[in-house]
């Protein structure tokens, strides 16, 4: 089976990308490797976590993101051929999209398309569900297409929700199911 070199694009504390990063370094016969970690803000706590687990790690701006001189040739010598997105809080331009067709993908806390769309990531998300009274919440791995939270799902799996669970609460639940299966689905599809 072919071997996929990965950038994660992350904006916040990154404990995916870590996740992710100490998967596929400790993992023997693991065909991705994380080539780089590329972060909109400069203080997001997954660059000095990156850094400690010696991944190079690129802060862009969201102009340098959407601009296809700079980012494509950031990604080219890194020689990434997947994009892994691990709470990344930008729209994936549509360039990108067209170049990486397929081979780019994205958790989401939440069993879409419940709790999708503009404004419903992180923190947010776990605070409707808990306002809602759900009983269940959970995670989506997905294909990125051009809508927001849209692209083909690849993997759902459930968590049980107590009254009694505050938004931390969910959060915590939601991270375990994050760190059990995504190094897994990245595996498995890119
Ligand atoms: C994760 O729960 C991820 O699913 C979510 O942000 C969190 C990032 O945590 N992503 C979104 O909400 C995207 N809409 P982390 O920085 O500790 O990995």
């Amino acid at each position: 089976m072919k071997s996929s070199s990965i950038a994660i694009f992350a904006s916040g504390s990154g404990s995916n990308a870590e996740n992710i990063i100490r998967y596929c370094q400790s993992t023997h016969d693991c065909r991705i490797t994380v080539a780089l970690v590329i972060c909109n803000r400069p203080n997001a706590g997954v660059v000095a976590r990156a850094e400690a687990l010696n991944i190079p790690v690129k802060v862009m701006t969201r102009d340098e993101i959407n601009n296809p001189s700079i980012i494509i040739p950031t990604l080219e010598e890194y020689g990434v051929d997947a994009i892994v997105l691990a709470g990344f809080l930008l729209m994936i331009p549509g360039f990108l999209i067209d170049r990486f067709a397929g081979r780019i993908i994205n958790i989401h806390p939440s069993l879409l398309p419940k709790y999708g769309g503009k404004g419903m990531y992180g923190r947010h998300i776990h605070e409707a569900v808990v306002a809602a009274g759900e009983k269940e919440t959970g995670i989506t791995i997905h294909h990125v297409s051009g809508e927001c939270d849209g692209g083909e799902i690849i993997f759902q799996t459930s968590v049980e929700l107590s009254s009694t669970d505050s938004a931390e609460d969910v959060e915590r639940k939601i991270h375990q199911l994050e760190y059990l299966h995504y190094p897994q689905v990245i595996a498995d599809t890119l």
